[in-house]
């Protein structure tokens, strides 16, 4: 039976470790958690895991040059791309980042619904382009983190003009980095599915990419087939998050393991994130997942994407079985590993 594992315990954004304890300890992903001083026996082995797990109030070191213009992608259509966008956008920007999430699923647009912003998109890229209005006036500043701002391609149910394209995104990612308040530090891309005109369009700007995936086996054949393109396209950072994961099928052996994806991708694994039913009421909601108090695992392990984003770190799966048995401080850093 496989889980994956944090391949550093300092990476996690523990502004969210106390308040997440007692979630922790009535969910069967981890061992049940008590938040306990270290006794002195276990000093040795200790000390400098949770020394790095205490750095939660450090920000985390961005890597990289700005913008990082990074496309949150798939292939297959529903396994989570705009889901990881709204979240991964709030969750940087809430470590103080600042973030422009560009809404590309032209047809089905639904990032606006997501982060609960849908009533206050008046304009959007294409009258920007038209000169109808200017570019300021098209992004959506979130009203909880004000670093946060969101801009949509078109309205729904409206047809791209014909030639709206490629240029067209490397054009509003140039405009986005000379306004005058200064270039954000990330500019995130809500790729549509598929892999015809608008992925193209999508992944033109980007110089990194987010491959979402679900773990079964269509997602998969897809996810691979993009990465492909991906590659061509000149796009060598491509890191995966694994959503919707079930331990109990895993267990059942119904369904495929974090490792088992990451062998199969061969990609660095930013993220696994469980199926979680909260999930799905934040989006009815509009109010994702992240700003959730307590945190739910779900909006964790999306924090946790993010703060290995910033700093371009990725995490290693391992099989539960050879997780080796450990004392309290030790189950209480390692449960953050999958
Ligand atoms: N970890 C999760 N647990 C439970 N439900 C999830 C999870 N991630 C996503 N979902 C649900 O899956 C559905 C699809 O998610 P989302 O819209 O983010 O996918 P998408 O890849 O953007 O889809 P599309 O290809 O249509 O743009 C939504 O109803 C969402 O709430
Ligand atoms: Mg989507």
């Amino acid at each position: 039976m496989i889980l994956p594992t944090n391949a550093r315990a300092s990476s996690f954004p523990t502004t969210s470790l106390h308040s997440a304890t007692s979630f922790y300890s009535s969910n069967n992903f981890f061992t049940p958690l008590t938040f306990k001083p270290l006794k002195p026996k276990s000093k040795p082995y200790s000390t400098t895991l949770v020394k790095s797990a205490l750095q939660w109030n450090r920000k985390p070191q961005l890597a990289g040059d700005t913008p990082r213009v990074v496309v949150i992608t798939s292939g297959k259509g529903g396994v989570g791309k705009t889901t990881t966008t709204a979240n991964i956008g709030l969750s940087l920007a809430r470590l103080d980042f600042s973030v422009v999430a560009i809404d590309a699923d032209v047809g089905l647009r639904n990032l606006d619904l997501l982060l609960g912003l849908e009533n206050r998109v008046n304009y959007t890229v294409i009258e920007v382009l038209n000169g109808d209005c200017r570019l300021d006036q098209a992004l959506v500043r979130d009203k909880r983190w004000s670093n946060f701002e969101l801009l949509c391609i078109s309205k729904p149910r409206s047809k791209l003009p014909i030639g709206f394209g490629g240029k067209a995104l490397v054009w509003l990612v140039d405009a986005l980095k000379s306004r005058q308040e200064g270039s954000p530090d990330f500019i995130i891309i809500d790729c549509p599915a598929g892999i015809d005109a608008g992925f193209i369009t999508a992944i033109t700007p980007a110089n990194e990419a987010v491959l979402v995936t679900t773990p079964d086996i269509t997602s998969l054949r897809d996810a691979d087939r993009v990465t492909g393109l991906l590659e061509c396209d000149g796009i060598r950072d491509i890191k995966m998050i694994v959503n919707r994961v079930r331990t109990d099928m895993i267990k059942g052996e119904d369904m495929m393991s974090v490792l088992d994806v990451q062998e199969m991708l061969g990609l660095p694994l930013l993220g696994a994130i469980p199926e979680d039913a909260e999930v799905i009421r934040s989006t009815n909601r509009g109010y994702p997942l992240v700003l959730n108090k307590p945190p739910t695992l779900a909006g964790l392990a999306f924090e946790q994407a993010a703060w290995r984003l910033v700093e371009q770190d990725s995490m290693q799966a391992v099989a539960v079985e050879e997780e080796p048995k450990r004392g309290l401080w030790k189950s209480y850093i390692f449960s953050f590993h999958w």
